[in-house]
């Protein structure tokens, strides 16, 4: 069964009461368990962790690397200024998907700017939890995984299109 990671970056571990106007009321475990449940019902083995600490993120962006593990990623703050995690992404050995509960492009300017974004397959943004089963949808798609029409995923390639510079 093919594993995916899904990894999340500061603050997200206090989901449920961080700003529930803008995060929505749901906690952690429970978006845990919401990526657990899309798993299952993608047939792919979703493992869900969260850390405030970009060093244990990119360590755990270099497993995923070592791994050919594809990775669907909240960086929370470190999207929007953490050279060091856009590095350590640019080596990924798999589909990645970026996303986010809220839509950073409404939000302050500094929300904005996001420096993954160009080494990511894509973007999801502002849809809550949904983004997050959207994310592992397109990880189906790319990966040839269950839940995909038609069967026109990359499976085996590094998920890129090759349809623009990565940064
Ligand atoms: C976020 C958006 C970021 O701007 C913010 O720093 C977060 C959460 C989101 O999921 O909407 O921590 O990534």
């Amino acid at each position: 069964m093919r594993q995916v990671l899904v990894l999340n970056g500061p603050n997200l571990g206090r989901l449920g009461s961080r700003e529930p106007d803008v995060y929505g009321s749901a906690s952690f475990e429970e978006l845990a368990r919401e990526c657990r449940e899309a798993g299952r019902e993608l047939d792919m083995h979703v493992e869900v962790r969260q850390t405030d600490d970009e060093a244990e993120l990119i360590g755990w962006v270099h497993e995923a690397i070592d791994g050919r593990l594809p990775i669907v990623l909240n960086p929370a703050a470190f999207t929007h200024y953490s050279y060091a995690l856009r590095d350590a992404l640019a080596m990924r050995t798999a589909p990645l998907v970026e996303v986010h509960l809220s839509n950073p492009a409404a939000r302050e300017a500094f929300r904005h700017t996001s420096v993954v974004a160009a080494v990511a397959d894509g973007t999801i943004a502002g849809f809550g939890l949904m983004s997050y089963r959207l994310a592992l949808h397109a990880i189906a798609g790319m990966t040839g995984g269950a839940g995909q029409a038609g069967g026109a995923g990359q499976a085996g390639g590094a998920g890129r299109t090759g349809a623009g510079a990565q940064g």
